[in-house]
């Protein structure tokens, strides 16, 4: 193994219980961002090295070896998340792992000591590559599908048998000989790199939390409590096996004969090795071709292939002594850095990148990394012409490590723009934030694009048949530049030349469908309306409280126009006493508003505005309501409503809107220069209420 890192031999047992104890709990926090968020926070090889320090602490001092410790256990409890628990039938365990060749023969060295075998015994070896996916359960009894579950920790799982089973991949039955009445299959689910970019692009349209890495995104698919989301994710799955031994086979690889004869996945790739060489031959030949492989792996695992040696040799604490994990390294190499250019997001975030010297790392050319946000560069103090360390990890986005230190002259420290590239609005950094944001909103190009994508996304406008493709060729073409755009897009297309219809790839049909796509949108719901704007920090949670609370697009127009940042506005206290809603979207909702072209966007597309939109009230709860059940008449000029809007808030309070008064009606409502309705109201003795009566009568009670 890797020497561990050791410790001074001056540490006394109380210095070394408080590192163990900072270490442990550091551990803990990363095992929970790893397996119960699927988000996980470091890298593998600095997670490693927590845990080697970890483990060399607790060889030097072995009474911080608890049954709690880090050391002794594998992966975390089964998250809260909702799924029903199943317990493995054997535990499920981890790897050794090994980060050189001499690691590896020294482990093997170590297995043959402890069979009182000679040191230089040669172990036919399976090697396998290590996939970077989560681990699964599959038990199944009399050859169909039962139960699947994830390896928690590694005692008992959480049950992902739901989502399991849409995953084409697996077999619902084993079919073929010797098959046992019940046996449990031990595998790795993953998606492969396509699969995970797409993926990707999915979420990024949709404005939902994209996946750092294509193992968090397999983790993330399948830990989904409603299974129809896992169907809709390409998982696949290599079968590695079993919890319990089969009759008849002697070695590992009878062992995988046997699941592939019952129809189980396994990888094309796992050889059997007789000797040193063929094993030495294994491992760099995957090393190279791993960024081929269309799928993430971070190593060889070696099995020993006799199976009575290795029931012989047993486990540790958390992993077996006939198994080993040989790493590959991250990725890394040295190159110049030509510039800092910067990418603007959906929301303005503005992220500096590096534009490299391509280099080849691991198979594939790297030409640009990202160098995160401005604090990072600052931290690194990373110039123009620098020569800097790249890293490509499990994740897809190299990153810049840090400068390699060199006797060339330095360029200047870097300044970051005050304006952004793309449309020259200025950046800002908001306070407590690492991000620097572009404040040009729909103005920006690089924002517009992306900005729309969001508007017509699922959870938005759900623009169903307008494909990005399209979108962004609309965009280019000038035709669609401001989301208002989309819905005189039928208007314009009459005097287009050539119009829509004719373009490569378009028809009568498409373009038909196109339009009536768009023109079932004109009526929206506020919440929808509002989470389609895109304002940082306003998802689709957020959108709905503000929907509930200011129930019409008017009020909440109203609102929002009112709100300023200081302490005493009536505004903002109003909106930050919202359960649900803090300080931080009130800020976003803030500078949204002073933004004059937020404001054109508004106006263009909302038909209460002059726009194309109609965007429905909120409907209010209609129980415990004076308006619930009655007949109201709306007549003359309202102020403060237009006439759709008051329509359509007294029909959400459970009322019926009438054109004209009769003996039926309950109210009317008198607007300004009110005419015959009015009178006759008069006449029938019905009551009368002004616009403001009106209003409050339709404040929620209570
Ligand atoms: S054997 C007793 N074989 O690596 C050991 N594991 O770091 C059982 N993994 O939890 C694991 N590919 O999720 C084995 N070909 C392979 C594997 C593999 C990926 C994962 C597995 C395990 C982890 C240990």
């Amino acid at each position: 193994m890797t020497q561990p890192h050791q410790d001074s031999d001056d540490l006394s047992l109380e210095d070394a219980k408080s590192q163990w104890q900072r270490l442990a709990h550091e551990i803990a926090v990363h095992d929970e961002a790893y397996y119960t968020l699927d988000a996980p926070t470091i890298s593998d090889e600095a997670y490693d090295l927590l845990r080697k320090r970890l483990e060399a602490l607790e060889q030097r001092f072995p009474v911080l070896q608890t049954r709690d410790s880090p050391t002794q256990k594998v992966g975390v409890s089964p998250s809260k998340k909702g799924f029903a628990k199943i317990t493995h039938d054997a535990p499920m365990l981890s790897l050794e792992n090994a980060f050189s060749l001499d690691d590896v023969w020294d482990y093997f060295k170590k297995a043959a000591r402890f069979l009182g075998m000679s040191e230089e015994t040669f172990f036919p070896l399976v090697a396998e590559p290590k996939i970077d996916g989560l681990s699964c359960a599959l038990v199944f009894e009399n050859g169909g599908l039962l139960t699947a579950s994830t390896r928690g920790d590694g005692e008992t799982g959480e049950d992902v048998t739901a989502g399991i089973k849409t995953i084409p991949f697996i077999p619902q039955t084993l079919l073929g000989p010797h098959l046992p009445g019940r046996i449990e299959i031990r595998g790795e689910v993953y998606l492969s790199h396509d699969d995970f970019v797409r993926l990707n692009q999915e979420q990024e349209a949709l404005g939902a939390r994209l996946f750092a890495n294509p193992r968090n995104a397999a983790a993330g698919s399948l830990r989904q409590l409603d299974p129809s989301v896992t169907a809709k994710r390409p998982l696949k799955f290599f079968a590695y096996g079993t919890s319990l031994p089969l009759d008849g086979c002697k070695t590992h690889w009878d062992v995988l004969a046997r699941l592939a004869q019952w129809g189980l996945p396994l990888n094309p790739l796992n050889i059997l090795c007789t000797s040193k060489d063929e094993v030495i031959a294994f491992y760099k030949k995957l090393e190279q071709e791993r960024s081929a492989l269309g799928y993430d792996i971070d190593g060889v695992v070696y099995k020993i292939n006799d199976l009575a040696l290795q029931s012989r040799l047993g486990t540790a604490a958390r992993a077996p002594r006939f198994a080993l994990a040989h790493k590959f390294s991250a990725q890394k190499g040295q190159t110049v850095l030509r510039k800092i250019t910067l990418q603007v997001g959906r929301t303005g975030v503005v992220t500096p990148v590096a534009e490299l010297a391509p280099l080849t790392l691991g198979g594939v050319v790297v030409s640009r990394a990202t160098l995160h946000n401005h604090d990072e560069i600052v931290r690194k103090d990373i110039r123009e012409g620098d020569t800097v360390l790249i890293q490509r990890a499990g994740d897809v986005i190299p990153q810049v490590l840090g400068v390699v230190p060199s006797e060339r002259p330095r360029g200047d420290p870097f300044v970051f723009p005050s304006i952004c590239p793309i449309c020259a609005s200025h950046l800002e950094r908001l306070p407590g934030e690492a991000a620097i944001r572009c404040t040009g909103g729909l103005v920006c190009d690089a924002q517009a694009t992306l900005r729309l994508r969001h508007f017509v996304s699922k959870a938005a406008f759900d623009i169903d048949g307008l494909s990005i493709k399209h979108l962004e060729l609309f965009y280019e073409k000038g035709l669609v530049r401001t989301p208002a755009d989309l819905f005189t897009l039928e208007e314009r297309n009459r005097f287009l030349s050539p119009p829509i219809e004719s373009w490569n790839g378009w028809g009568p049909q498409s373009a038909r469908n196109l339009f009536d796509a768009l023109n079932q949108r004109r009526q929206i719901s506020l919440s929808r309306f509002i989470y389609a704007l895109g304002i940082p920090k306003i998802g689709e949670k957020t959108a709905k409280i503000l929907s509930k609370h200011y129930h019409t697009y008017e009020m909440w127009r109203a609102a929002m126009s009112a709100l300023n940042l200081e302490e005493n506005n009536q505004t903002l206290q109003d909106l930050i006493s919202i359960d649900g809603l803090g300080l931080t979207a009130a800020e976003e909702l803030h500078a949204f508003f002073v933004e004059p072209h937020n404001q054109d966007v508004l106006r263009a597309l909302v038909a209460q505005e002059g726009g194309t939109v109609f965007v429905e009230a909120d409907p209010l709860k209609a129980s415990g309501s004076p308006i619930t059940g009655k007949t109201v008449v709306f007549t003359g000029t309202l102020e403060r409503l237009s006439r759709r809007e008051a329509k359509a808030q007294a029909e959400g309070l459970g009322a019926n809107v009438a054109g004209s008064v009769s003996a039926k009606t309950d109210y009317v409502i008198v607007g300004k220069d009110a005419g015959k309705k009015a009178k006759e109201a008069e006449r029938l003795g019905i009551t009368i209420l002004s616009e403001e009566a009106w209003i409050t009568l339709c404040q929620p009670q209570g």
